[in-house]
């Protein structure tokens, strides 16, 4: 069995040969800057761990891999673009240090080059394989759809939010696991596992994800503190603060919520005292932490001896743990 370390470096290393030094430069340059600019990788990562719970040898699968780390930068630029987002990793995100255009169209060629890298694998698993890759991919465009409703909604409930972020961020991190697992020719039940491991993580990942835009680290998280909140993104401890609060805080939060003309230091100052006096913080760790324990009950019932699953298991703790 490889250590994730290494297959990590299998991934970096291909993603380091890509050659974008093509025309026009205007298209390819903000594709090799995101891509340059690393990331987690954690989606390459969770595919070939879960491949390599059955197949020794992952290699050929390493196209794929990268075609979905591909395809996930692509959502990125566009996010970054719907959410008005200066910052990612640390750095200008692409329709800052270029223009909205530039986003936009580097990102079309990006969905376009992840199904490109996803045709090179060879197997007889592989139309099985983009199917599941397809239907995550449409279904991450309706979950970023539906957060962006949200954004003018007022009433959104625990369950839609759920909803959405399930479509946005899970169905990916699902389809990585099972198409892992799809090639490793888990067989169905053990395919399924996987992918109901990835929809709980991905739940805790993305409550971990807006966790971090209120209580981040400025100097780790790489994007901007507050951005939703500027945004109204009904995060679930939006949605929870709504819920718990008394009713002069509920009547402030509702305030800036609809407010047009403000300070984006003071709406972001204001809203996380609200959260704070609420500790909504610490209830969405508990949250987080549900989701974990329920999407290990579900690693555990798949069919592999257990000390194979220990990395993987190791992975979706420290993705929950993490401080970007
Ligand atoms: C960011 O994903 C978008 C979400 C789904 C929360 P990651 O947190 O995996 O971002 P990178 O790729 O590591 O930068
Ligand atoms: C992102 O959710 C989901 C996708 C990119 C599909 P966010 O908008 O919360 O992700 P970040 O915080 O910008 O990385
Ligand atoms: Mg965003
Ligand atoms: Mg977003
Ligand atoms: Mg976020």
């Amino acid at each position: 069995m490889k250590t994730p370390e290494s297959l990590l470096e299998s991934i970096n290393n291909y993603i380091d040969s890509l050659d974008y030094s093509k025309e026009p430069k205007g298209l390819y340059e903000p594709i090799s800057y995101v891509l340059s600019l690393g990331g987690k990788r954690i989606r390459p990562l969770l595919m070939l761990m879960s491949a390599n719970l059955w197949k020794e040898d992952v290699e050929d699968l390493l196209p794929a891999a990268v075609g979905l780390e591909v395809y996930h930068n692509f959502t990125l630029l566009h996010d970054d673009l719907m959410d008005k987002a200066d910052r990612r990793r640390g750095m200008l995100t692409v329709h800052k240090k270029w223009n909205d255009n530039t986003a936009i169209l580097s990102g079309d060629a990006m969905l376009i080059l992840a199904y490109h890298y996803f045709m090179q694998v060879c197997c007889e698993q592989k139309e099985a394989m983009i199917n599941t890759f397809s239907k995550a991919a449409l279904e991450v465009c309706e979950g970023q759809q539906l957060d962006m409703d949200f954004e003018t909604l007022s009433n959104v409930t625990e369950a839609e939010y759920l909803r959405m972020i399930r479509l946005k961020t899970s169905v990916l991190l699902a389809a990585a696991l099972r198409i892992g697992a799809e090639y490793g020719e888990a067989g169905e039940e053990n395919a399924r596992l996987m992918y109901d491991f990835g929809i709980n993580i991905g739940l805790a990942f993305q409550l971990q994800d807006d966790y971090l835009d209120v209580y981040g680290n400025p100097e780790t998280f790489g994007k901007k503190i507050g951005g939703d909140i500027l945004c109204n993104k009904k995060t679930w401890m939006l949605i929870k603060c709504l819920e718990l609060a008394d009713e002069s805080s509920k009547l402030q939060l509702r305030g800036w919520l609809n407010r047009i003309d403000f300070l984006a230091e003071e709406k972001i100052a204001a809203v996380t005292g609200i959260y704070n006096a609420v500790r909504v913080g610490d209830l969405a760790q508990e949250k987080i932490e549900e989701y974990y324990q329920k999407g290990i009950e579900c690693l555990n019932q798949v069919a592999v001896p257990d000390d194979r699953k220990e990395g993987l298991r190791l992975l979706a703790e420290k993705m929950l743990k993490r401080n970007r």
